[in-house]
């Protein structure tokens, strides 16, 4: 069967590694999450408190950004997790502060193109699946595959912050509301690739669809653009 490259964009908490994942599992792809790696860029600079509540240090970001060296490595069930500098920070990515964090580092154009570049690397020998925000408009205009993933505000905040919760994370609802709609709205508005739909990606709404209904949709897709 042909291999082709499956770009899935969207809004943030609307299922996208999910949904990713899943569909890697089954066609034996290899699945990128690349919001993690903006996270572990955001991990670094709070710990060498070049980010910190609306400050952050542009200039250490980048003079520093060689020094990060990010990888994923699966671990024994399978899962793809993120190392960063040889630590596995996959857990330590998970919170609020960095997600705001990355949000922010993902403002910045160097950052960016480096990430890009190893994105594209990653995905040179295609059979590939990858979730972010400019996959389909930057990291891949030609993936045979591109769907944009949305779901509304609330729906969202409550699955974060189950999510959260089952992770033993305590979390208020509108803090994490609050969260979702910050980031919509700086990753709508950001100069450098803001998220946007690829024009030719498939939009799906499931904030209404069941999990199985959501992946039997992409199955199918998937299913179309590698048979022939
Ligand atoms: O998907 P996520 O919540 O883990 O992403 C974390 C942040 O990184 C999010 O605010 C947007 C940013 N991001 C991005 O700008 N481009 C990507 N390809 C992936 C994530």
């Amino acid at each position: 069967m042909k291999k082709i490259i499956v770009a899935i964009d969207g809004f943030s908490s609307c299922g996208k590694s999910t949904m990713a994942k899943e569909l890697a599992r089954e066609t034996g792809y290899i699945y990128v999450d690349t919001g993690a790696m903006y996270r572990a860029v955001s991990l670094f600079c709070i710990r060498h408190g070049w980010i910190k509540d609306d400050f952050i240090d542009t200039d250490k970001i980048e003079q520093h950004l060689s020094e990060m060296h990010l990888e994923f490595k699966t671990n024994t069930e399978g899962k793809a997790e993120i190392y960063l500098n040889g630590e596995n920070v996959e857990q330590d990515i998970r919170t609020l502060e960095v997600a705001n964090g990355a949000s922010k580092v993902s403002t910045i154009r160097t950052v960016r193109k480096e990430l890009v570049r190893q994105q594209q690397l990653m995905g040179q020998s295609k059979g590939i699946v990858m979730d972010g925000r400019d996959i389909g408009t930057v990291v891949f205009p030609n993936a045979e595959l591109k769907i944009f993933l949305t779901a509304s505000p609330e729906i969202r905040a409550q699955r974060r912050m189950e999510e959260m919760k089952n992770k033993g994370q305590e979390v208020d609802y509108e803090d994490v509301l609050a969260n979702v709609l910050e980031r919509d709205e700086r990753d709508q508005n950001r100069k450098e690739s803001p998220l946007k739909q690829a024009e030719d990606a498939i939009l799906i709404d499931n904030s209404e669809m069941a999990l199985t209904e959501q992946q039997e949709l992409l199955r199918n897709l998937f299913r179309e653009k590698t048979a022939f």
